[in-house]
């Protein structure tokens, strides 16, 4: 464990386990952001507002290699620990967990959660091992941080909808009580989703990748101006992002937002997710927004 700049940096769950059951006994409570590190505003977002909850906030970097597929970019995810460190400090965090491949996986990755139907669809997909990699090392990110709530980014709506699924049906005591907590998307001040993958965007990139946004509010704006058609929603979804041929779009849909089922007609008291996935050169992006219709 070492302690840098007021901030406390700890690689082993041994190390988390105490300095939590420290906290708790001063009659803290604990608030944890589960990272793949590379922090940016979005994540410096829910620090503050586990600050702002939590006498003990935890912010784990760890690139989780059982969510990478074999093609992806496990090998080049961008990394930078003091870097993070200082972003976790200007946020008011108060423990970095990086722990390292072997920690999380003592006995290699032999077994793995897996949450049927939800993991399959959309991201699952396409990327057919992520969800189980994402709820797997959840799971024993919160064995190690033990918090009462631990907070996510909407932009990974899929991967909150997991991470809930699995909490609700964990055995593990220190899992099953966690509370997870959705905070909107940051957003550029031009609309584009934050996301550490940004990095890899050169400049025409990061304009092209712009229509993901403008495709999300039409298709909104559409749904709030009465337009209920699934099929009507996605094709101007579609339309939008065909205006930059650069983009390749795995996926534009509408779908019911609590279970990302599909639906024909939605209607008045529905939540209706938009949710778009698009290859941009080498770099995969995602992004959703959520409507409410009354
Ligand atoms: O969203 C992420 O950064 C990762 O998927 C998570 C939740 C930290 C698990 O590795």
């Amino acid at each position: 464990m070492s302690i840098k700049r007021d901030i406390v940096v700890g690689t082993t769950v041994a190390e988390m386990h105490q300095i939590v059951a420290a906290a708790r006994l001063h009659g803290s409570t604990v608030g944890c952001i589960p990272t793949m590190g590379y922090l940016h505003d979005g994540h410096a977002s829910l620090i503050r507002a586990a600050s702002a909850k939590h006498g003990l906030v935890v912010v784990s970097i760890f690139v989780n290699p059982t969510q990478f597929g074999p093609q992806e970019d496990f090998e080049r995810y961008p990394r930078n620990l003091e870097r993070d460190i200082h972003v976790v400090t200007n946020a008011g965090g108060s423990v970095v967990f990086a722990p390292t491949v072997e920690e999380m996986y003592p006995t290699g990755a032999q077994s793995t959660i897996h949450i049927p139907h939800i993991s399959e669809i959309l991201e699952g997909a396409v990327r057919p091992t992520h969800f189980d990699g994402v709820a797997t090392v959840v799971s024993r990110l919160f064995e190690a941080m033990q918090p009462d709530e631990a907070f996510f980014g909407q932009k990974d709506l899929q991967q909150t909808l997991i991470i809930k699924h699995m909490v609700a049906s964990s055995s593990i005591p220190e899992v099953g009580k966690v509370t997870v907590t959705v905070l909107p998307t940051q957003r550029e001040p031009n609309g584009l989703a934050r996301s550490s993958r940004n990095v890899y965007l050169s400049v025409k990139d990061h304009d092209d990748a712009l229509v993901i946004y403008r495709a999300l509010s039409v298709a909104s704006h559409l749904a709030r101006s009465g337009e209920y058609s699934k099929k009507a929603l996605e094709q101007t979804m579609l339309n939008t992002l065909a205006t930059v041929p650069a983009v390749t779009v795995e996926y534009a849909v509408a779908v019911e937002a609590e279970t990302l089922q599909t639906k024909e007609f939605f209607q008045s008291g529905d939540e209706i997710a938009f949710l778009i996935a698009v290859t941009l050169g080498r770099t995969r992006l995602i992004d959703n927004m959520v409507v409410a219709v009354d």
